[in-house]
């Protein structure tokens, strides 16, 4: 009897109580200034997976805590994960829009104990510097490598390429070069601009002056792109039939309704569209519409939020709520599944996300709104800049 008394004190105390925990995920993004809608997007994509998938997993509980970083800080990003690991016990770090917030925490993981999930930072050198960074978003090698094949099927030869003068800059500018070149095209100036700059028609006067058929741009998306994308139109380049190529960045469906026609026709090549058209989007939409009020505000960051909640829920799963990074990193490597954007699969090695590129074209549907219409598909794409990175 005394036997059957200690088995049933034993089994509440071990099913319940002492077993069931909070874990915690801690998100940096911008929350609030410029790019504040891009951080919403990250907390649409978040909302959304928990909606869908519920806030507990086995007899853990979920707590997301969010840390605002509103431009890009190393210094701060730093203080802000070590202040998450630390004081509140984060068991995984996610978040992350812009590539130097994502470096600047690299060296803590390791002692820490935590995984990074990058949401959305693309410089493809990030998943070299700890091997507990695993990425769901995208690089800008993966998305400016495809559409260097569109340019010279459109019967452009020379092109001048325009980014933003930091990481994944510098990797769309390298990797749209190296798929152009190989095409046979070549690229007239290559320039590089600081990530501040806002006036943009002294670039537009020297893409004229270039002589080149086309421009190749990437910055980050933001008030940045909508204002490159508006001087583009403002100061003639469309319609003296310079063509525009970039990834899908420069038009990010957020900015679509302050762009109008301006980007009417401009051809993308980018891993998700709002528009894309399956049962799994359409839930997606659905969700993280409701998530973020007002659905026209929904981009791709909503995306690569989804997908790493994906990832960290089936790290909780695989540890069974223990914390221990390298038995959670090893667990989603290989891991494969149908996200909103079509299939997709952790790449082994390197821990960043295999998946589709799209080319779209910027559409106006029949009720007057504008979106990206996909219309090709480059399947299957993995980081072309991984071997360049290492
Ligand atoms: C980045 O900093 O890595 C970044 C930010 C915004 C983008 C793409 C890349 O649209």
């Amino acid at each position: 009897m005394k036997r059957v008394v200690i088995a049933a004190f034993a089994a509440i105390i071990m099913g319940s109580a002492a077993y069931a925990d909070t874990i915690k995920i801690g998100v940096v993004g911008p929350f609030s200034g410029p790019f504040a809608l891009q951080g919403k997007n990250f907390k649409a994509g978040i909302d959304a997976y928990m909606a869908m998938n519920g806030t507990t997993v086995g007899d853990d509980t979920i707590e997301v805590i969010y840390r605002d970083l509103p431009a890009p800080d190393p210094a701060q990003s730093k203080a802000l994960a070590q202040e998450l690991v630390v004081k509140q016990r984060v068991q995984y770090l996610t978040g992350f829009y812009f590539t130097p917030d994502a470096m600047a925490v690299t060296p803590i993981l390791k002692q820490a104990n935590v995984p990074l999930v990058i949401m959305n930072a693309a410089t493809s050198a990030i998943v070299t510097k700890s091997p507990f960074v695993v990425r769901t978003s995208f690089t800008t090698w993966q998305t400016s490598t495809p559409i260097a094949k569109v340019a010279h099927d459109a019967g452009v030869a020379k092109v001048i390429s325009v980014v933003s003068d930091y990481g994944p800059g510098v990797d769309a500018e390298n990797a749209f070069k190296a798929a152009f070149e190989k095409e046979g095209g070549q690229v007239v100036e290559a320039i590089r601009i600081p990530l501040s700059t806002n006036d943009f028609s002294p670039i537009m006067q020297r893409i004229k002056d270039s002589g080149a058929q086309g421009v190749f741009a990437f910055l980050p998306s933001g008030p940045t792109t909508l204002g490159f994308v508006k001087a583009y139109s403002e100061n003639g380049l469309k319609d003296a039939g310079i063509k525009f190529f970039a990834p899908g960045d420069l038009t990010q469906e957020s900015d679509l309704p302050a762009l109008g026609d301006a980007a009417l026709g401009i051809q993308t090549t980018f891993h998700y569209a709002v528009s894309h058209d399956s049962p799994e989007n359409k839930a997606f939409v659905e969700a993280a519409s409701k998530a973020i009020g007002s659905p026209a505000e929904l981009s791709f960051p909503s995306v690569g939020a989804f997908d790493g909640m994906k990832v960290i829920y089936r790290m909780i799963e695989a540890t069974g709520g223990e914390q221990d990074a390298e038995k959670a990193v090893n667990a989603v490597k290989g891991l494969s599944w149908t996200s909103p954007r079509g299939p997709v699969s952790i790449d082994p090695e390197s821990r960043h996300i295999t998946q589709n590129i799209y080319l779209r074209e910027v559409t106006k549907a029949d009720d007057g709104t504008y979106y990206n219409k996909e219309i090709q598909t480059f399947e299957k794409q993995g980081d072309p800049g991984l071997a360049a990175a290492r």
